[in-house]
């Protein structure tokens, strides 16, 4: 170990390596026992989808095991529509929270693509923005390249791309005040990294690391994914992950001051917020996202669909990373709202006091 380190720390003088266990896996039959479908339209991003409950995501063959033991997560593509109804699709996220110091990886073969298709494969704290998200796989429509990027509230900025891989710079104020919240994104420079691209080099994974020294994406393709993240390894050092292709180091947006424990989360909606806007939609795409695509011939999306081989999500040694799913993520959200007040409280009490 000691000499990889050393020769690390020399061809890269600035990346951090760190060590991390395993601590969850989301994979096999098991794959959906530990996740929260959204079971509501799509109030969030305003797309013209239902998400499903899990028992109807079930019964209606949205969310399965297919036969090669992979995850499926697809949006309908059988039902021909008529105004005003929105397309059944899946929102998923993770019963348990990570925390700061975190790294998790994601293996899968196909992701969803199509006119007014938009996808994530994201995390976010429950109490956003202030707890900040991280967007590791988001696309649009018929973009090429995977878009990643960080939201969060004012003073986050993505100061210094020295540590990453990509060029691709779309955007580096990462409040979700600036650029009607565009976040500070990155595009992947491969075509491999999105779309039929993704598909036909056989898939690919991805690692996204969330430490106190900054949050960093590799992506690698199938035939170029490292030996440390070929076999089911129960530690993951970052060295053998060679440069990030995304890089937020903590000099421009320090983790601690705009992250809190993540929940992670993959979404397939249609139209919205982000396919839909006509920025967006006529750069690859043509008609009307709703009239034309979602009520058009449900064929339109045979492509709309995750698969995944697995998610598994790795922690700092020594450190509770994993914040089970009994802390729901509103109990959470209420134990720090309690911790405040009683903050509150106590700074009064000195107040009075002195
Ligand atoms: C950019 O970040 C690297 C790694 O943290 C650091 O060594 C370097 O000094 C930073 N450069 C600037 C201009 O801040
Ligand atoms: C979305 O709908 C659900 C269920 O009605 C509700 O609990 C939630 O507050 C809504 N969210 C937003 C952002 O409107
Ligand atoms: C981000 O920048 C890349 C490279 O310039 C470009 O191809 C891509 O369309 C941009 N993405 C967005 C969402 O503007
Ligand atoms: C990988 O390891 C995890 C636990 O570390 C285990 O739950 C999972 O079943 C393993 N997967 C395979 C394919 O062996
Ligand atoms: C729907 O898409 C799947 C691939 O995701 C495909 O196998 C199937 O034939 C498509 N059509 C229908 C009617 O299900």
């Amino acid at each position: 170990m000691i000499p990889t380190l050393v020769a690390c720390a020399c061809l890269l003088p600035t990346l951090v390596a760190a060590q991390y266990q395993i601590v969850k896996s989301y994979e096999g039959s098991t794959f959906f026992d530990e996740w929260t479908f959204y079971d509501n339209f799509d109030n969030l991003t305003n797309g013209d989808v239902n998400y499903l409950s899990a028992k109807d995501a079930q019964t209606q063959n949205l969310a399965f095991i297919n036969d090669a033991g992979r995850a499926v997560m697809k949006v309908d593509n059988s039902s021909t529509l008529k105004f005003p109804s929105k397309r059944n699709s899946i929102r998923i996220a993770t019963q348990a929270q990570f925390t700061i110091g975190s790294l998790w990886v994601a293996d899968m073969t196909h992701v969803p693509f199509g006119c007014s298709v938009w996808p994530a494969w994201w995390s976010s704290s429950p109490t956003w923005p202030d707890g900040g998200e991280i967007d590791t796989f988001e696309g649009v429509n018929q973009v090429t390249m995977n878009q990643m990027g960080l939201h969060s509230a004012p003073g986050c900025t993505h100061s210094n791309t020295s540590v990453q891989s990509s060029t691709l710079i779309n955007s580096t104020d990462c409040s979700i005040l600036a650029n009607a919240n565009e976040g500070c994104t990155v595009t992947n420079p491969t075509t491999k990294s999105y779309g039929a691209g993704f598909a036909n080099a056989g898939g690919g994974v991805w690692v996204t690391e969330f430490a106190v020294k900054g949050i960093s994406i590799w992506f690698f393709t199938r035939s170029s994914i490292p030996d440390s993240l070929q076999s089911n390894a129960s530690t993951i050092d970052t060295s053998t992950l060679g440069i990030p292709v995304a890089n937020w180091p903590a000099d421009g947006c320090s983790p601690p001051d705009f992250f809190e424990p993540q929940y992670l989360i993959f979404d397939i909606t249609l139209c919205g917020d982000y396919a839909g806007n006509s920025n967006s939609f006529y750069q690859t795409c043509t008609g009307v996202c709703y009239q034309d695509w979602v009520l058009g011939t449900p064929s339109n999306y045979d492509n709309a669909y995750f698969e995944v081989n697995y998610v598994r999500v790795y922690g700092e040694p020594g450190e509770l990373t994993v914040i089970s799913s009994d802390a729901s993520p509103s109990h959470t959200a209420d134990a720090v709202r309690v911790l405040s007040i009683l903050a509150g409280l106590m700074t009064l009490l000195v107040m009075l006091v002195c």
